[in-house]
């Protein structure tokens, strides 16, 4: 399986990554990695990564500006794409189509190969031009899934909070992951 992963600028660069760390280990998995500028100097300012320790998480990696990339081409076969977080600046670039940089160019091509596009769409409060975004998206199929923390798994660190939600990203690609807690009714007490 072919996976896109795209790292944009807004807070929690770490779900990419631990999206990216999760994926390196799945052998079947290949990924493609895109960082924007913007998620460069995000995933800089809140982890203690590189972006180029990032990069190395995954198996090929391309520069944002890079709009003859193969990812660029629908001719180049990918079963999928994350974008993990997801900013409105981006969101709202795919929404109409601007194809302007690699991240929103390769997304364009998924929605048009009828691929899954998964995006951990990050902003709060949301105006009504996000949602309006989210829900257009949506209608094209797409998988809005903002990285919001459940507590029915009862997590004890922000790790276990990250994770979840990495192993629900993932999750969406068909891969089943032992780690991923499900809920499973409510036990008589
Ligand atoms: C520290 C930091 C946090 C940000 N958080 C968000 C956010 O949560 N959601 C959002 O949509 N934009 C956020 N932004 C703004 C985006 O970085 C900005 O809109 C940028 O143009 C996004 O470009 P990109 O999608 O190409 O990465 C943040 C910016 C900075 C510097």
């Amino acid at each position: 399986m072919k996976v896109i992963v795209g790292i944009t600028g807004t807070t929690g660069a770490i779900f990419g990554i631990r999206i990216l760390e999760i994926l390196k280990n799945i052998n079947e998995v290949e990924t493609h990695v895109i960082l924007s500028g913007w998620g460069r100097k995000t995933l800089t300012t809140e982890t203690n990564y590189t972006a180029e320790e990032v990069e190395r998480l995954a198996d090929f990696t391309y520069a944002i500006t890079d709009l003859g990339a193969r990812i660029s081409s629908g001719s180049f076969r990918v079963d999928a794409m994350i974008i993990a977080p997801c900013s409105m600046k981006t969101l709202a670039s795919i929404r109409m189509g601007l194809a302007d940089n690699l991240i929103s160019r390769a997304a364009d091509v998924i929605l048009k190969e009828r691929k899954k596009l998964i995006l951990l769409a990050r902003e709060t409060p949301l105006n009504t031009i996000h949602l309006e975004n989210m829900l257009a998206l949506s209608q094209m199929g797409t998988v809005i899934l903002p990285p919001v923390p459940a507590f029915y798994n009862q997590p004890q660190t922000v790790g276990d909070i990250i994770n979840h939600i990495a192993y629900r990203t993932i999750d969406q690609l068909g891969i089943i992951l032992p780690e991923l807690k499900r809920w499973d009714g409510l036990k008589e007490s």
